[in-house]
C-alpha cells in the first residue's frame, strides 16, 4: 500500500478540470441559496404578522381574565370548566387572550377550523416561548408587547403549546393546548 502525498507546492499548479467545475457548482449554489432567502421571504406566505402594540403586563392580564369570564366553558353548576387547573374558553371568531407566565399558558382555546381569530399573546412577567406543536410554529411571549397573530386553523385536531425559552424553574411543564373542531 502506498500513500499519496502532495508535492510541497500543490498550490500554485494551474486547477485541474475536475476542480474548475466543483468551484463553479459550489459557487452557483451558494449564490442561488443567498438570493432565495430574500426571495422567499418578500414573496412567500410564511412570515408572521407584524402587528404587536405596547401593553402594560397588568393591563394584559386583565384583558385576559376579562376574555376568559366572557368566553370560558361553563359546567352545569356555571363555573368555567377547567383543564389541568387551567380555564378552558371556546371564544368566537375575532379576539383572542393567551397569557404566557411562569409556568403555564392560559387559557386552553377551543377554536373552529376555517374561522379567522386575532390571537393576542403576550406574557405577565418573564420571556416565554410559544411553540405550537406538532406543526412547529414558533413566537415570543414579550413581556410588555401585545403581539397580534392572525390565525385561521386549517386543519382540526389537538395542538400542544409548549414553552421553547428557558423562564426558571418550572419551564419544562408550561404547556398549553388549543382544540381545533
Ligand atoms: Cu415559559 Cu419556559
Amino acid at each position: 500500500m502506498s500513500i499519496f502525498i502532495p508535492e510541497k507546492h500543490w498550490w500554485r499548479d494551474p486547477l485541474d478540470k475536475d476542480e474548475k467545475v466543483w468551484l463553479a457548482i459550489a459557487l452557483t449554489t451558494s449564490i442561488v441559496l443567498t438570493l432565495a432567502m430574500p426571495y422567499w421571504h418578500v414573496t412567500q406566505k410564511q412570515n408572521p404578522g407584524s402587528e404587536y402594540y405596547k401593553i402594560k403586563p397588568d393591563t394584559f392580564d386583565a384583558a385576559t381574565d376579562r376574555f376568559i369570564q366572557q368566553y370560558g366553558v361553563k359546567d352545569e353548576a356555571g363555573a368555567i370548566k377547567q383543564e389541568g387547573g387551567i380555564d378552558v374558553v371556546a371564544p368566537p371568531p375575532g379576539d383572542v387572550f393567551v397569557r404566557g407566565q411562569q409556568f403555564k399558558w392560559s387559557p386552553v382555546l377551543k377554536l373552529k377550523k376555517g374561522s379567522e381569530y386575532r390571537i393576542h399573546l403576550s406574557s405577565i412577567d418573564v420571556l416565554h416561548g410559544f411553540s405550537v406543536q406538532p406543526i412547529n410554529m414558533n413566537f415570543e411571549a414579550v413581556p410588555g408587547y401585545d403581539y397580534v397573530l392572525k390565525v385561521t386553523p386549517t386543519t382540526s385536531g389537538v395542538f400542544n403549546i409548549v414553552c421553547n425559552e428557558f423562564c426558571g424553574i418550572g419551564h419544562h411543564t408550561m404547556v398549553g393546548r388549543i382544540y381545533v373542531d
